[in-house]
């Protein structure tokens, strides 16, 4: 797979990931990380996962993936990975996932999320051991106005996702188990760059969180 690491992109093999993957516990997957900033909030909180940040577009994440690869000393995060890799193309090497977040995502992973795309999300599923969980967070902008994505699809609410996608979803293996709309402060906890400009109290309805298991 290709690890981005600053401006460089390398070739991370299979035996060299396997070789990183058998450090830790359990391996998060962040896909469509964007600038990865949520990738170091998950893995300075959790030290015994390899956490995994992938993006099909591979410069935003390169400041965080150099400040990542840095001395521990010096700020660096040595379980935080950068992977430029599309959803609808995942590593092999991505395989027995224990926890994927999909935060904010636009262009076709939102479309894969809420059209849904079946074979997309059985994808993620084929990479993820049985028991694996996931979050999903839904920035409600995007149907205010609607972008091309999302086309005719009308705004989510906890009800339509309850009645229509998760039904979807299920095919694929993703069980939703707690819909909702996110705090500030849950959008805060993320650590994302969204942050500052979707935690504000007066913007509380414009996240949509989903959470699950896979089966
Ligand atoms: C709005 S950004 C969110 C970034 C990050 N998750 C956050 O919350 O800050 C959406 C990201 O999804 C990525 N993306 C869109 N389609 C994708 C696909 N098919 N595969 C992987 N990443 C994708 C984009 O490149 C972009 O970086």
């Amino acid at each position: 797979m290709r690890q981005v690491v600053g401006k460089q992109t390398r070739d991370l093999d299979a035996a060299a990931f396997a070789q990183l993957r058998e450090r830790y516990r359990s391996l998060v997957l962040d896909l469509g990380t964007g600038d990865g900033k949520h990738v170091l909030t998950v893995a300075r909180a959790q030290p015994d996962a390899l956490v995994v940040g992938l993006d099909a577009a591979p410069d935003a994440m390169r400041a965080t993936a150099a400040s990542a690869a840095r001395k521990p000393a010096r700020g660096g995060v040595p379980n935080a990975l950068f992977v430029w890799a599309s959803v609808e193309q995942l590593p092999a090497e991505l395989a027995a996932v224990d926890d994927v977040h999909v935060l904010m995502p636009w262009g076709s992973l939102l479309r894969a999320v809420v059209a849904p795309d079946i074979a997309v999300l059985r994808g993620v599923r084929t990479a993820c051991r049985t028991g694996a969980t996931f979050l999903i967070t839904l920035n409600l902008h995007a149907w205010r106005p609607p972008v091309p994505e999302v086309g005719a699809l009308a705004e989510p609410t906890p009800d339509s996702v309850r009645d229509d996608l998760a039904p979807r979803m299920a095919e694929a293996g993703w069980v939703l188990e707690h819909v909702g709309y996110a705090s500030a402060q849950a959008v805060a906890a993320l650590g994302t760059s969204w942050t500052k400009r979707l935690g504000s109290s007066r913007d509380e309805l414009a996240v949509l969180e989903l959470r699950g298991t896979f089966v």
